[in-house]
C-alpha cells in the first residue's frame, strides 16, 4: 500500500518564548524538522509532504528538496493542518502517516510497526499510544467498557476524572487516506478555536469502525517539545542513543555524560574518546585514534592512529599517524599529513604540512605549503597578511626553520634551507642554504645537513 507521511510544523511553538521557529531549533546539531523527514523517508519511499506556516520562509529553505511543502494559513489546529495536504494527496496514496515534527525521538521502527498495524485495521485509522506517570499535557486516550478506543480527550477541556487517565496520545496516526480527507471535515470547532485532529479518533469511532492502538515500549520515544527543558531532555536522550550506538560499533567513550557527539559524525572502531570532547558536523575519525580530554572537532576528517589532546579543529584534514596538542588549533583548509606530530600553541590555516614535518611550539602557519620533514623551530610565523592580501609560503622538504623566524610572505625557502634564530626572512632562500638575521642574508651555502643546533624541536 502506497504510504505518503504528512509531518506538520506550522505552529508557532509559542511556549519556545523564541524569534526561531520551533522546528528549527537543532536537535544534535540538526534542526528538528530534519530529524522529522529522515524519519519519514526511513518509513516510506513517497516524498513526505511538509506543512507549514509560522516561518514558512524559514523552514523551507532548511528542508530544501527533502519534503513537499503545503502552506497552512492561518493555523486552525492540526486537524486543519493535516486538511491543507488534501489537494496534494488525494487519490494518490493509500494511507496517511501522520505525525508531528516536534516528537524527534519516535524511531523508524515504530513508525513502520503503526504502518503495518494499520494495514491489517479493517478500520480506519491506528495510533500510536504510551503509558506514563507524568501526562506532560498529552492528549488523554478514552476506552469503552471493553476496551476498545473511543476518542481522545485534549487536556484543556478533560475533566477531572478524564486527566487520570494514564493512557496518553503520543501523536502520530496512520490514516485511510480515503476515510481522513471526508473524516476532516466533519471535526467540529474546539472550545479552543481550533480543529484538531485527535477528534477524528471519536469520529471514527461513532461511526462504529475500529480504531486501534499501537502503544510504545519505550515512551521516551514520545517526548514532544513544546518548551525549551523538553529540548534539553530530549538532547540528553538523542546524546545517549548516539554515544550507545559508537559504544556498540566499537569506540570506547571513557565518560558518556560528558561526550558530545552530533548525529552525522561517523568514528572508527578502538577509537577512544575521552570526557569534554566535542564532536560536531561532518566530522569522520578514523580507527585506534586517541581524542580528547577537552578537544573541539568540527567537519574535520582524521585518519587512523591519531591523537587529538586538549585542541580545537575546524574544517581541517588528518592523515594517519598525527599527533597534535596540548592547546594547538587548526582552522579551514588545514592538511596535516601523514606523521605531523604539531604541539602546542600551534595554529594552522589553509596550509599543508608534509609527511613527517614536526611544528613542537608556538607557531603560526597561514597560507603554507610545507614540504616532507620539515623541522619548524618555536616561534616561528608565517607573516601572510599585508592588511589587505594573503600571501603563499613554501618551505622545501628536509628545511630547518630556526626558532622565532619570521617568514615574510610570499616567500620560499628551499629545499634542505636552514635559517637561524630569530630570522627575519623577506627574500626567497635558495636549496641547501642558511640564511641569518634581520632582515636575513644567505650567508654560507650548506654542504650536507648541519648538526641541529639553530632550533628547538
Ligand atoms: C498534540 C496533540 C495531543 C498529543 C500531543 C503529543 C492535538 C490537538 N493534540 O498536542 O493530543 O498528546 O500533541 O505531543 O493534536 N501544528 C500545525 N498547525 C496548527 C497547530 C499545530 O502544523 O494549526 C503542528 C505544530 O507545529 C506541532 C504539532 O502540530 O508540530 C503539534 O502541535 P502542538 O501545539 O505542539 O500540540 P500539542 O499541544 O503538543
Ligand atoms: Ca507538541
Amino acid at each position: 500500500m502506497r504510504t505518503t507521511a504528512v509531518i506538520l510544523a506550522a505552529g508557532q511553538g509559542t511556549r519556545m518564548k523564541s524569534n526561531l521557529p520551533k522546528v528549527l531549533h537543532p536537535l544534535a546539531g540538526r534542526p528538528m524538522v530534519l530529524h522529522a523527514i529522515d524519519l519519514a523517508r526511513a518509513v516510506s519511499p513517497e516524498m513526505p509532504v511538509l506543512v507549514i506556516g509560522h516561518g514558512a520562509g524559514q523552514v523551507r529553505a532548511i528542508v530544501g528538496e527533502n519534503a513537499r511543502f503545503v502552506l497552512q494559513e492561518p493555523q486552525l489546529g492540526t486537524g486543519h493542518a493535516v486538511q491543507q495536504a488534501e489537494s496534494l494527496l488525494r487519490l494518490k496514496t493509500d494511507l496517511v502517516l501522520v505525525f508531528y515534527a516536534d516528537m524527534p525521538l519516535l524511531r523508524p521502527e515504530t513508525l513502520c510497526a503503526l504502518v503495518e498495524t494499520q494495514t491489517a485495521n479493517p478500520g480506519p485509522l491506528t495510533m500510536l499510544t504510551l503509558l506514563a506517570d507524568d501526562p506532560r499535557g498529552f492528549g488523554r486516550i478514552l476506552r469503552n467498557g471493553q476496551g476498545n478506543v473511543i476518542g481522545i480527550v485534549e487536556e484543556a477541556q478533560a475533566t477531572q476524572e478524564q486527566k487520570a487517565i494514564r493512557e496518553l496520545n503520543a501523536g502520530a496516526y496512520c490514516f485511510r487516506a480515503d476515510w481522513l480527507w471526508e473524516a476532516l471535515k466533519r471535526v467540529p470547532l474546539s472550545p479552543k478555536g481550533e480543529y484538531y485532529l485527535t477528534d477524528t479518533v471519536g469520529l471514527a469511532a461513532a461511526d462504529g469502525l475500529e480504531v486501534r492502538a499501537l502503544t510504545l515500549e519505550d515512551a521516551e520515544e514520545a517526548i514532544g517539545i513544546n518548551t525549551r527543558i523538553h529540548l534539553a531532555e530530549a538532547e540528553a536522550i538523542m546524546r545517549r542513543r548516539i554515544n550507545e550506538r559508537h559504544m556498540l560499533n566499537g569506540v570506547t567513550i571513557i565518560d558518556p555524560h560528558s561526550t558530545y557527539i552530533e548525529a552525522e559524525v561517523q568514528i572508527g572502531r578502538d577509537t577512544v574518546i575521552w570526557p569534554n570532547t566535542y564532536l560536531h558536523g561532518k566530522t569522520v575519525i578514523g580507527e585506534s585514534c586517541t581524542i580528547g580530554p577537552n578537544t573541539i572537532v568540527r567537519d574535520t576528517q582524521i585518519g587512523n592512529a591519531c591523537k587529538v589532546l586538549m585542541s580545537v579543529l575546524e574544517g581541517a584534514l588528518l592523515e594517519d599517524e598525527v599527533d597534535m596538542g596540548p592547546f594547538a588549533r587548526l582552522r579551514k583548509g588545514a592538511h596535516l599529513c601523514k606523521g605531523v606530530h604539531m604541539g602546542n600553541f600551534g595554529e594552522v590555516k589553509d596550509s599543508t604540512l608534509g609527511p613527517g614535518t614536526k611544528m613542537g611550539h608556538f607557531s603560526y602557519i597561514g597560507n603554507a605549503t610545507i614540504g616532507p620533514d620539515v623541522n619548524i623551530g618555536a616561534g616561528t610565523i608565517t607573516c601572510n597578511y599585508d592588511g589587505v592580501r594573503k600571501h603563499p609560503t613554501e618551505i622545501g622538504e628536509q628545511a630547518f626553520i630556526g626558532s622565532d623566524t619570521m617568514l615574510v610572505a610570499p616567500v620560499k625557502i628551499g629545499a634542505r634551507a636552514r635559517t637561524g634564530a630569530g630570522a627575519v626572512v623577506t627574500k626567497d632562500v635558495p636549496d641547501d642554504t642558511l640564511a641569518v638575521g634581520v632582515p636575513a642574508r644567505a650567508i654560507k651555502r650548506l654542504v650536507q645537513r648541519p648538526p641541529e643546533d639553530s632550533g628547538a624541536a
